[in-house]
């Protein structure tokens, strides 16, 4: 039997949200999936309004389901958008709206729901964060430290949660082609072919990813264990050699790697 009966999806219009809030509702959980419009969830999902960027809406959005949601038992924290843009013209405020909507949102949403975990003995948390916190991505320097900071928040709540009922999974996908290379945000920069070519990089690798319901696939799998860790999702390359040589290989050795992967 599936594990968890009520859902709260972050992002579950479009993308890997998308396809996570429809394999829940195959399993037959009550499924709460967030969109900024409140539109465009998938058939069955009862729709929420939530903008991570704002911290009232966090706020709000925790509030209302504290109150009609009171039972939920798994939170998964997928909403989040990236911005490509070389480190010394990265807008004040892009910093600020990164660490807001991939770090601190997420978290406040942990803050909300895990004392009732914890409290009931059971739940799960899922915090999506990324490869790219491992493997980080050329000027993507916000967003791949975010996903390295989200990734270290969930291990220290799986050291924090063990034997109480409550598992944390720290989600790490590789490329996936969604719609999340359409929504980068790429403030207007000087011409630089180094970047040029990372970005043309980095959009290949999205656009030719494995399509979303492979990761659902892989988490439903991690939700069903009960159990605490980090799961790596994506192609052969990513999920399975990425890990090992994070493991095996010398830093300067995987910075070369990465130059080339991204055509720098
Ligand atoms: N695709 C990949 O290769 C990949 C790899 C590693 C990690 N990830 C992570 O996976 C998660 C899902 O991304 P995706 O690939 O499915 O991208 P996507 O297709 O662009 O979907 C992003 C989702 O996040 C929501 N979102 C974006 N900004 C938001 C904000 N400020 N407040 C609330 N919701 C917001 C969007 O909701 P709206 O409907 O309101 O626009 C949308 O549902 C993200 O956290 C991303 O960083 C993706």
């Amino acid at each position: 039997m599936f594990p968890c009966k009520e859902a709260l999806v972050t992002g579950a219009g479009r993308g890997l949200g998308r396809a996570f809030a429809e394999a829940l509702l195959a399993e037959g959980v009550t499924v709460w999936g967030t969109s900024r419009s409140g539109n465009a969830l998938p058939a069955g999902v009862r729709p929420l309004r939530l903008d991570l960027a704002s911290p009232a809406s966090v706020a709000a959005l925790a509030e209302q389901l504290r109150r009609e949601a009171p039972a939920l038992d798994l939170l998964v924290n997928n909403a989040g958008a990236g911005v490509f843009c070389p480190f010394a013209h990265f807008p004040e405020e892009s910093l600020d709206a990164q660490w807001q909507v991939l770090l601190a949102g997420p978290v406040s949403l942990c803050r909300a729901f895990y004392p009732a975990f914890a409290e009931r003995g059971r739940g799960t948390i899922v915090n999506v964060a990324s490869l790219a916190g491992v493997f980080p991505i050329p000027f993507m320097s916000a967003y791949s430290a975010a996903k390295a900071a989200l990734s270290t928040f969930s291990k220290t709540l799986m050291l924090e949660a063990d034997g109480s009922g409550v598992a944390v999974v720290d989600f790490q996908p590789g490329d996936y082609a969604t719609g999340f290379n359409d929504a980068m945000a790429e403030p207007p920069v000087p011409d630089d072919a180094r970047l040029r070519r990372a970005r043309a990089a980095a959009e290949r690798h999205f656009v030719n990813g494995p399509l979303p319901q492979h990761a659902a696939r892989r988490l439903m799998r991690a939700i069903r264990s009960e159990r605490s860790g980090t799961v790596v999702s994506g192609n052969f390359f990513e999920a399975t050699l990425g890990p090992l040589a994070a493991r095996l290989l010398p830093q300067a050795v995987v910075r070369r790697i990465l130059r080339i992967f991204y055509n720098l």
